[in-house]
């Protein structure tokens, strides 16, 4: 866990713009950023415009006239993500990105998947079917008791098993441990495996840089950090996994061309991986939510979101009825906290909500491995984000320590 306070970066007038531009923040102290995160105004106004089109000159036609902007989602993806664009596909979220990437694979029989005991459940149980239906060995890297995989061992299992595929979640859903991506890109690089990236959790609060992590996938989603819409999500395809010819299971007439009666070929680049379907809207609020993540810039974001996540857990810690959970050197913008006593989970959650703070419990199934270690069957978890401010947080910690004494708050 960080021992020094980060600094603040942003001036209280900057942080009175974002609030400005974000709706939501008049309605609700909102610390759920990790489930999705305020869309700001341009959002907002892509995505409305849009179904205004779609709705007065038709769908096709709508997409045929906003050509040049659909085009600008994957400049924009490209320079977030530090590739070029034709690396990118746009998808319906994380989930639908990590599988499209995770089918690509031809995994044969007898084939290891290394991965992470904080891994995302979805993840987790999509290895869990791979491994059922194909026969593959699920393998996990050791965790350190400070956090995070242990890149020792991680290094001793790929030279032991030779894995076809290192997956990892760059920070869980479960807790802001924010797992080392480019040290292990060092490490998988120097093996035959191919290396998939998931940054749901990390795009929009974390510089990501394709190039420094070398993976060959990284799936991210739009509604979290990075504020865009719900149901929109990405994939970035390394040269290397397209020029070797990964192509999704499920590939049809945008990602490959029908030829011959037994014969399609699949593109060159990476929209092989997308669905001839999708959410145009949505395309262009994300490509809105980049452009403003980058217009006020990732590092400053990052920076914010650590000096308000240290600033929740200094609070956190002076509560001795609770336990903050995260582990790791520097924590992501994701901080859980379990009671030490018994406490009903739904009675929690509905405390919460009547008094306008959003939260969300996460329970041991969502991280079966994570939770059985810390010993908790549910946690409460806290996701600041940049906009949020001191005063919420002082809020939201008031509120906790009113459920914690049983007093009312004022
Ligand atoms: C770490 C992580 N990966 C993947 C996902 C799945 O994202 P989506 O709901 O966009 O499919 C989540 C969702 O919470 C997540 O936290």
């Amino acid at each position: 866990m960080p021992t020094t306070m980060n600094q603040v970066e942003f001036s209280p007038d900057e942080i009175k713009t974002f609030r400005k531009e974000t709706p939501g923040c008049t309605e609700k102290i909102h610390l759920n950023n990790a489930g999705a995160g305020l869309m700001p105004v341009p959002v907002i106004i892509a995505i409305q415009e849009h179904i205004s089109l779609e709705a007065k000159i038709g769908g096709y036609e709508a997409a045929d006239k906003k050509n040049r902007e659909i085009c600008q989602f994957y400049q924009a993806a490209a320079t977030l993500l530090n590739c070029k664009p034709s690396n990118l596909a746009f998808t319906a979220n994380a989930t639908d990105s990590f599988s499209r990437a995770l089918s690509s694979i031809p995994f044969r029989k007898g084939d290891t998947i290394l991965t992470s005991n904080e891994d995302y459940i979805s993840n987790q149980i999509n290895y869990l079917s791979f491994v059922k239906r194909f026969g593959l060995n699920l393998v996990r890297v050791s965790s350190l008791p400070t956090g995070g995989i242990d890149l020792e061992d991680l290094e001793r299992k790929m030279k032991a098993l030779h894995p076809k595929l290192v997956a990892i979640t760059h920070i869980p859903t479960n807790s802001g441990l924010i797992q080392p991506v480019e040290f292990i890109g060092d490490i998988v690089r120097r093996f035959d495996s191919l290396y998939l990236v998931d940054a749901c959790q990390s795009v929009g609060q974390l510089p990501l840089d394709v190039e420094k992590i070398q993976c060959d996938f990284l799936s991210a989603t739009s509604r979290k950090f990075l504020r865009g819409p719900r149901g929109a999500g990405f994939l970035y395809i390394s040269d290397k996994a397209l020029d070797a010819g990964l192509e999704p299971l499920f590939i049809d007439m945008r990602g490959a061309e029908w030829v011959q009666e037994n014969k399609y070929v699949p593109r060159k680049d990476a929209m092989r991986f997308e669905d001839w379907e999708f959410a145009y809207a949505l395309l262009l609020g994300t490509t809105s939510a980049i452009k403003y993540a980058m217009d006020i810039g990732i590092d400053r974001i990052r920076n914010q979101v650590t000096y308000l996540t240290d600033y929740l857990i200094a609070q956190l810690r002076t509560i001795s009825e609770i336990r903050v959970l995260d582990k790791g050197e520097s924590i992501g913008g994701i901080v859980t906290i379990a009671f030490n006593g018994k406490r009903d989970a739904a009675s929690c959650k509905e405390y919460f909500a009547q008094h306008n703070i959003n939260i969300v419990l996460s329970f041991r199934n969502f991280a079966v491995i994570d939770f059985d270690e810390k010993g908790v069957e549910w946690a409460i978890r806290i996701s600041p984000h940049y906009y949020n401010t001191i005063r919420e947080i002082d809020v939201f910690v008031k509120s906790l320590r009113s459920l914690i004494y049983n007093a009312t708050l004022p």
